[in-house]
């Protein structure tokens, strides 16, 4: 119960925030460096940074720039970069065989950024979308996703992102019993060490419009993803969801969009107490961008408090593009 508090003028709310000083002493939520993952698209090529139209100023580099990247965000305190490979039409297979590629492009990113950049923490994406003709995140056989098959293959993928050096392993397929399968992978195969982040509750959301363009899915994707990831309506379900990758052994979880489902991080985060993270994505990062280059908003004040409010729900972390431009600001004292 909340302790009654004294009426007017006895209780002057507004008397706590006179001054900065004041403000700064009794405020309750911080943003700091620490908090980001900073999600980068590699493609294949050398010197390329390629623009992305619908996602302003993020670029896709080749694996030369990603780990000039990675140099980058390690100056920064940045802690952790999260790698997403582009691949075009061209080398997308109905077996998905490129995903477990020890010589994807992602793989060989991993591999660079680990030995030009030890200090920083390097995620990946665990799903098939990017490798797949049509698009989804699984095996697709007569028009249905199909489930077990697509996790045999999933393990296979994290596999090889293990092998090539990643520290954290981040499922977004959205599968029945990939982190189980996942981890008993990486314990059998000496890697214990590495983390699984699951991306468990995954919303089926139109704000990846944009991702999907940068990772070359847009064209490719058949129908929609709603047989594997979630109604937009359901809460309860995210914290079935959230329960059952936990006791998989997923170390870490996801709550995907972010700002949309900012009540579905704070339930998560004081059911189960877990380090939760929250994924600010491409669409979120889109209509921050355009507004703030019509004039509409003011972009860095917007960012900024787009992203305290992610510390706000209860969130351990944020993946988010804005990462550098956000770390450049806090390192010269301003905050949300
Ligand atoms: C797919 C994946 C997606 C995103 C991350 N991993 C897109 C999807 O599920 O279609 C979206 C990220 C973003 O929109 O920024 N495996």
């Amino acid at each position: 119960m909340r302790p009654t508090q004294a009426s007017f003028p006895a209780t002057r709310l507004r008397r706590t925030r006179q001054s900065p000083a004041v403000r700064g002493m009794v405020r309750q939520n911080t943003l700091t460096v620490d908090d980001f993952i900073w999600p980068v698209f590699v493609r294949s090529g050398e010197g390329i940074e390629e623009p992305i139209p619908s996602m302003p100023g993020v670029v896709r580099r080749s694996v030369d720039k990603v780990v000039e990247a990675a140099r980058e965000a390690a100056d920064l305190g940045i802690p952790a970069i999260c790698i997403f490979p582009y691949t075009g039409l061209e080398d997308r297979t109905e077996d998905c065989a490129g995903a477990w590629d020890p010589e994807n492009h992602a793989n060989r990113a991993i591999r660079a950024i680990k030995e030009a950049v030890p200090e920083i923490a390097i995620m990946t994406d665990v799903a098939l979308d990017t490798y797949n003709i049509n698009g989804h995140d699984g095996f697709v056989e007569n028009g249905e996703i199909v489930n077990d098959r697509s996790v045999e293959a999933l393990v296979k993928m994290a596999l090889s992102q293990a092998e090539a050096g990643a520290d954290i392993i981040g499922p977004s397929d959205m599968m029945d019993g990939r982190i189980g399968a996942i981890r008993t992978a990486l314990e059998g195969a000496g890697h214990q060490n590495v983390m699984i982040l699951s991306y468990a509750a995954k919303y089926a959301s139109a704000f990846y419009g944009p991702f999907r363009d940068a990772v070359g899915a847009s064209g490719a994707l058949t129908g929609d993803k709603k047989t594997y990831q979630m109604d937009p309506a359901n809460s309860d379900e995210a914290l079935r969801l959230i329960e059952r990758d936990l006791t998989e052994g997923a170390d870490m979880v996801m709550v995907k969009p972010g700002l949309p489902y900012l009540d579905i991080c704070r339930l998560v985060k004081d059911t189960f107490g877990a380090p939760t993270f929250a994924y600010q994505v491409s669409g979120e990062y889109a209509m921050i961008e355009a507004a703030s280059a019509n004039g509409w908003v003011d972009h860095d004040r917007v960012m900024m408090e787009s992203l305290m409010a992610f510390k706000r729900a209860g969130c351990d972390g944020i993946l988010t593009y804005f990462a550098p431009a956000a770390a450049r600001l806090l390192h010269a004292g301003k905050s949300a």
